[in-house]
């Protein structure tokens, strides 16, 4: 077993839940195609479940203002899984340009709904199993079998932004920051200020998910990934904390590692690694690094989890180019649901899911385009349930 053991979710009601309650998320573009695949499978497999659809999306921003509108939070509240496909997202200045007429100008900002979710939810944990399934034509090896812990809910992900830059801000930082001279002048529309904060309870809960998952699935090794030699304050904290966590680990080796020379090693070595644990924005490169390494966007699948609620989903994107033709691999979120079941406790339908998934990707028969073959999304989901 590669994935959390550990990240049980705590019974809403303290007691055993026979029909959990399943917000159902599909969002746009392909993000529709992909949960419908999943769907199939998790009807072969009879989880009993109340599956609720939800709004969420651009077309919620075009006509609303808000692409997570808050009857879509308040469905997450209740709920005690959810599944997500994919959001398209579009810079500030387009995404403006699309609202209703009615609510140009107001100064709404877009701000990604998943990114919102995984902060209002407290959803702090992104889980990210990267796994080579034997036989697997795109994996760059056989045997890889990455776990990466990325934290979600701050870092350069906290929203704190500005452009124009306020002269308030401007003039505080060049009272308080040597650094800052050779920015105070500038006018306040020509640079713009992202604040990456990271805290000591934020970086202490992800670093201890990652080596409770080590320590409960016997792996020897967690590695840090930072860039502390230059951001030295944020990314140095949250390597102190990570090295104070590992003392409670005796048996598990803490090593750490720049982003950039880790991203280099890890092509280079890929079986060096075992679990990865990284601030939010790093663990977002990373985590793309290793899923093409054991097959691209199609094999990575992502838990965003909290103390009582999961929202699963494919890593990918909503790739609008292949919108509509049921043509990308399903198998992300297919993984995405099987991790879905392991956090309910399902443990024996999740491994159902995963050895279906395992066998039909072995066998080679059905494949999507991205593995040479030219079956669609649902023949390939299908496949799956068949082999349930
Ligand atoms: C991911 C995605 C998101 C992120 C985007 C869609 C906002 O890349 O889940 O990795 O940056 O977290
Ligand atoms: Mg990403």
């Amino acid at each position: 077993m590669f994935l959390s053991a550990g990240y049980g979710r705590a019974t809403k009601r303290g007691e055993h839940v026979s029909t959990y309650k399943i917000a159902w998320l599909p969002g746009d573009g392909i993000g529709i195609e992909v949960l419908e695949a999943a769907k199939l499978v998790l009807d072969k497999i009879e989880l009993s479940a109340e599956y609720v659809p939800g709004d969420i999306g651009w077309e919620f921003w075009r006509k609303e203002g808000d692409a997570l509108p808050q009857r879509t939070i308040d469905l997450l509240r209740w709920a005690d899984a959810a599944m997500f496909g994919a959001i398209t997202s579009k810079p500030a200045k387009a995404a403006e340009a699309e609202l209703a007429p009615f609510m140009q100008g107001q100064n709404r900002v877009y701000r990604s709904p998943i990114v919102r979710m995984r902060q209002l939810l407290d959803l702090y944990v992104c889980l990210r199993p990267c796994k080579a399934y034997p036989g697997n034509p795109l994996n760059v090896d056989e045997g890889i079998d990455i776990v990466v812990f990325r934290e979600n809910t701050e870092d350069l992900y906290c929203g704190v932004e500005f452009a124009p830059v306020p002269e308030r801000l401007a003039k505080h930082l060049s009272e308080m920051s040597n650094n800052f001279q050779a920015f105070k002048n500038l006018d306040p529309e020509d640079y713009a200020v992202s604040c990456k904060i990271n805290t000591r309870h934020g970086s202490e809960r992800i670093a201890r998910a990652a080596f409770d998952h080590a320590h409960k699935n016997r792996r020897k090794k967690v590695t840090v990934v930072h860039k502390a030699n230059v951001v030295r304050m944020s990314d140095g904290l949250f390597l102190e904390v990570c090295r104070e966590v590992a003392k409670d680990f005796p048996g598990i080796e803490l090593e750490d590692a720049n982003i950039d020379a880790m991203c280099m090693w890890l092509l280079k070595n890929p079986h060096n690694y075992e679990v990865l644990v990284a601030p939010n924005l790093y663990g977002d490169i990373i985590s793309d690094l290793c899923a093409q390494m054991v097959g691209g966007l199609g094999f990575g699948c992502s838990g965003n989890i909290g103390a009582d609620m999961g929202v699963f989903e494919p890593t990918h994107g909503s790739a609008p180019k292949y919108a509509g033709q049921y043509k990308v691999n399903p198998i992300a979120t297919i993984l995405a649901a099987k991790m879905m079941l392991e956090w309910l406790g399902e443990k024996d339908k999740a491994a159902v899911v995963e050895g279906a998934v395992a066998e039909v990707i072995a066998e080679g028969t059905v494949r999507t385009y991205d593995m040479g073959g030219s079956d669609g999304t649902l023949d390939l989901a299908r496949a799956v349930a068949d082999k349930i």
